[in-house]
């Protein structure tokens, strides 16, 4: 298993927002995190890289336990954390952004990245604050992807996205689990979910309520309509 983990809990102050989550994300996997919002899925991706300040429970990165170690720790071994706000600096160039995160370990260097984000080639002399929504989002995968993970974490990538730079992120993510990055996929677009996940988990007021593959997950009904707030189709 690449990630596994057993009875988490995180606080932040007195507020107990996961109570007892446990997943497990298998070698070359995408496994997608739904819940509505407030659920505690970017509470979850935070604290697998040590970015909550209060958490117990167990979580293992192959056979490494990793929930004593530290954020920097966490991303040397190879987990990578695509935030929701993406965190790429806005100053500087595209390139710039995707220089300093480079490791000669990733298997993709700047030639490869850019063959998969053709549209960062194009933009790559630009700050990143003159970059629209979706290129903002492409320039965090490819800076993550750069440093060399085995271990993506994505959270919701295609927020305010448009449907054209959706399908793109689509075909970027299945190359990634190509390239044999697993990936862990927190989002409220049920479309890319079901496109893309192997295995669904829904989480519900800080705890797991639900778990299936994919054919399950298509025709949980009730799942879908209690807890994402979706009609049933
Ligand atoms: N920094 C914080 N301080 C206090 N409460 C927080 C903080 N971040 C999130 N929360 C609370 O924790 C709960 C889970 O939040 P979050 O993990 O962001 O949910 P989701 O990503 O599923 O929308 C929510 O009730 C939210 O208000
Ligand atoms: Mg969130």
């Amino acid at each position: 298993m690449m990630l596994t983990i057993d009875g988490l809990n995180a606080y932040y102050g007195k507020s107990h927002v996961l109570q007892g989550v446990s997943l497990t994300v298998d070698e070359g996997e995408i496994v997608c995190l739904l819940g509505r919002n407030g659920a505690g899925k970017t509470t979850t991706l935070k604290s697998i890289v040590g970015a909550v300040p209060t958490r117990t429970g167990r979580i293992s990165f192959g056979d490494r336990r990793i929930e004593t170690l530290r954020t920097y720790e966490i991303a040397r071994l190879g987990v990578a954390l695509v935030p929701e706000q993406r965190g790429i600096f806005g100053l500087l160039t595209v390139e710039e952004n995707l220089a300093i995160a480079a490791r000669t370990a990733s298997q993709w260097n700047l030639a490869a990245i850019y063959r998969m984000f053709p549209r960062l080639e194009e933009r790559r002399r630009n700050r990143g604050t003159a970059l629209s929504g979706g290129e903002q989002q492409m320039l965090a995968i490819a800076r993550a992807l750069i440093g060399g993970p085995r271990l993506l974490l994505l959270d919701e990538p295609t927020e305010g996205l448009a449907p054209v730079i959706v399908e793109e992120l689509m075909t970027i993510v299945g190359e990634v689990r190509r390239a044999g990055v697993s990936v862990l996929l927190v989002e409220q677009n049920l479309k890319f979910c079901e496109a893309l996940a192997d295995r669904h988990y829904i989480l519900d007021q800080g705890s797991i309520v639900f778990t299936s593959d994919r054919a399950g997950f298509v025709s949980a009904h009730a799942e879908r309509e209690r807890y994402l707030a979706v009609a049933a189709y």
